[in-house]
């Protein structure tokens, strides 16, 4: 028995992925671009053996049921397709996502796996295929096998799906201050959500618009450091995702009370002259975009209205690593 452990690090999309073409083999309907986080990770470790009767799944070292763990079973279904291997596998994942941060795991998570799964399983990949097969556990961790700027370009089949480095090494000192606002599981997943508003929004064809536009107006603007374009840009978007849960039928929302007042307090400290930008995923919990000498005004006033327990500070993160 040979245990293979990967981390992987989360990411927060600054252009979102919001709607799927293939929901088996999750290809998005758009391509989307995101920023790999320092702050949160998941160290993964699995190993095969050919004693072991069925697939184990211990995460943060609890033991999940066969309901819980439905999701990675299958991933390891893929795997073993993929490879050859036969044998079940003990997968053993800890999540290093302060509690505060109330950030989605699945992008570290499938991330870490799809490196320590397809390793533990003998195959070496490269780390485009390693963000193909990271794709098949959730959307998002597909972009979690780079640091850094990263563009997970749609494509249109399992080949042509697949992440990109866009800006790996990040010369721009740039933070994102996580807000937690509610630290319950959300009502409407991902998944779900997504798909309601592909099939049901009357606004999601002007979404996919919107979303290359924003692509083609925020990759200069990142390499350029143009700090007021990609802000701007990464909050108009994440509010015109949201616009998608409103629109659909049933209509529904991610935000609570909270989340409108603190978007409210970004929008008071730039007009007080602090420059930085919000945006938000499946959930209530502000992130705040910003330059690093700005993070004193920004998390100064954030913790005084909302307490300093509940706030993280991150920077561009790395790609995967092997341990
Ligand atoms: O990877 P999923 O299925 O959890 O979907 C992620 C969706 C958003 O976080 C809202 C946007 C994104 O691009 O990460």
């Amino acid at each position: 028995m040979t245990a293979v452990t990967a981390r992987a690090h989360t990411n927060i999309a600054l252009v979102k992925y919001w709607g799927k073409a293939d929901t088996d083999l999750i290809i998005p309907q758009t391509s989307s671009l995101s920023l790999t986080l320092d702050q949160f990770y998941t160290d993964t470790t699995v190993a095969f053996d050919a004693d072991f009767t069925a697939d184990t799944v211990i995460l943060n070292d609890h033991r999940l049921s066969r309901d819980a763990s439905q999701k990675v079973r299958q991933f390891l279904d893929l795997v073993r397709q993929m490879s050859g291997e036969t044998r079940f596998a003990t997968v053993t994942s800890t999540n290093h996502v302060p509690t505060a941060a109330g950030l989605a795991s699945s992008a570290s998570a499938f991330a870490a796996l799809a490196g320590a799964a397809s390793r533990a399983a003998g195959m070496e990949l490269s780390r485009a295929d390693l963000s193909r097969l990271a794709r098949r556990g959730s959307g998002s961790a597909t972009r979690s096998i780079f640091g850094g700027f990263v563009e997970w370009q749609a494509g249109h089949d399992d080949h042509t799906s697949v992440a990109v480095p866009f800006q790996e090494q990040v010369d721009w000192p740039i933070a994102m201050v996580a807000l937690l606002l509610d630290p319950h599981e959300k009502k409407v997943s991902s998944r779900q959500g997504m798909q309601s508003s592909v099939t049901t929004s009357p606004y999601y064809p002007a979404w996919k618009q919107v979303v290359a536009a924003d692509l083609a107006a925020i990759k200069p603007a990142i390499l350029a450091h143009d700090f007021t374009t990609t802000g701007e840009i990464l909050e108009a978007n994440a509010m015109r995702m949201h616009a998608l849960t409103l629109s659909a039928n049933p209509p529904y929302s991610y935000f609570n009370g909270d989340t409108l007042t603190a978007m409210q307090t970004v929008r008071d400290l730039r007009a007080a002259g602090v420059a930085c930008y919000y945006t938000l995923d499946a959930g209530p919990n502000l992130k705040v975009f910003c330059q690093t000498p700005d993070l004193p005004a920004v998390t100064t006033q954030l913790a005084a209205q909302f307490g300093a327990d509940r706030l993280v500070v991150a920077h561009p993160g790395p790609g995967i690593e092997f341990l």
